[in-house]
């Protein structure tokens, strides 16, 4: 079951400039960053109103970001809903037609549970799964 709108994501081909103009310039409080190394992605998070803004770069110059950035030079890169179960999740939305990225759920920040949907299956917008782990992020 799908829960909230987690975070809405960002891909960004400065990070720094990201954070100066999410943090300074919009005046949004940046809770932290984090290097997501199975995503290979940089990230910074920006809390609002019961959801996030999570900017991403890639780690080391590498990894699926970079191809976005090549081609769009940043932009909005996925949603991502908070979902009660993943695997159950998937199990359902695979069954009515859907296409994931992966046939299992990876690793994503904070050691949560995640998973795409391909974008070809949600009207060209790339949508992440993800279950919080019990430690409570
Ligand atoms: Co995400």
């Amino acid at each position: 079951m799908i829960l909230s709108l987690d975070h809405i994501a960002i891909a960004v081909p400065d990070l720094e400039r990201g954070i100066a103009r999410w943090g300074k310039d919009f005046g949004i409080t940046l809770a932290g960053t984090e290097d997501v190394e199975p995503a290979q992605t940089s990230t910074a998070f920006f809390p609002i109103e019961g959801t996030r803004i999570e900017l991403i770069h890639p780690l080391d110059g590498k990894g699926p970001v970079v191809k976005y950035l090549e081609k769009r030079g940043g932009g909005l890169h996925h949603l991502c809903f908070s979902v009660d179960d993943i695997r159950a999740e998937m199990a359902r939305l695979t069954g009515l037609g859907y296409r994931f990225l992966s046939e299992e759920p990876g690793i994503g920040a904070h050691q949560s549970l995640v998973a795409f949907i391909h974008p070809k299956s949600t009207d060209g917008v790339l949508i992440e799964l993800v279950e919080h782990t019990q430690d409570g992020h």
